[in-house]
């Protein structure tokens, strides 16, 4: 079994590393082009899938004991763009690296013997899926008319730390007990399905239940 400092696993680690490095770097720059072009739930949803990032690439960072190891890799040259744009640039990254990058290092892993790194592979590209995901939905939110309005009631979260939330189509439509004014319905965002995504402290249902549209 070849020594991991010289198996193709911990050059994959390593770019692995680089390419989330990156991509959280990248997140913070989107978040703030979100909130500058009004959209504050996507600016913090850029922020917490940055903080991902950053999470997945510690956990490749601490596969290193020290020394120097030299790679090749491909990665986007900018630009930051619109929303919209930004969004779908992300969901295209994130589908590459885990259909192309982590699950063939994943493989890659598991024919050299660490499984420890397949784990990991495996684990984190669960996480880039859903990335995709999210954002590919939001990007179609912004075309649709749907980051503000849903068809039918859904829960809507409060993104300031409030413990109450609204289950309305609309969270300019205000529920009892709500005291934030149709104005600041840029603070809410749909509980489903981005919520899902999201660490649950976070994530705060509210007590009042699938009121009528407009009470
Ligand atoms: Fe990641
Ligand atoms: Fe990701």
């Amino acid at each position: 079994m070849v020594s991991f400092r010289e198996s193709q696993t911990a050059k994959n680690i390593l770019l692995s590393y680089s390419a989330e490095t990156q991509a959280r770097t990248r997140y913070d720059f989107y978040a703030t082009q979100a909130k500058d072009d009004g959209f504050i739930q996507i600016g913090k949803l850029f922020t917490e899938t940055a903080e991902q990032e950053y999470e997945h690439a510690l956990r490749f960072f601490k596969f290193f004991n020290g020394g120097k190891l030299s790679i090749s890799g491909t990665f986007p040259a900018g630009v930051i763009e619109d929303t919209h744009s930004n969004l779908l640039q992300s969901a295209e990254l994130e589908l590459y690296v885990h259909d192309e990058l982590y699950a063939v290092f994943a493989k890659t892993a598991e024919e050299e013997g660490f499984a420890r790194a397949a784990d990991t592979f495996h684990a984190i590209n669960v996480a880039e899926k859903s990335h995709e995901i999210m954002f590919t939905e939001l990007a179609d939110n912004l075309v649709t008319g749907r980051v503000f309005k849903r068809d039918t009631v859904v829960t809507w979260k409060l993104r300031m730390g409030s413990r109450f939330g609204c289950a309305l189509t609309n969270p300019h439509l205000k529920a009892p007990g709500c005291t934030y004014s149709a104005r600041c319905s840029n603070v809410f965002s749909p509980a489903m399905p981005v919520s899902i995504l999201l660490p649950r402290r976070y994530w705060k249902p509210c007590n009042v239940t699938r009121l009528s549209d407009g009470q």
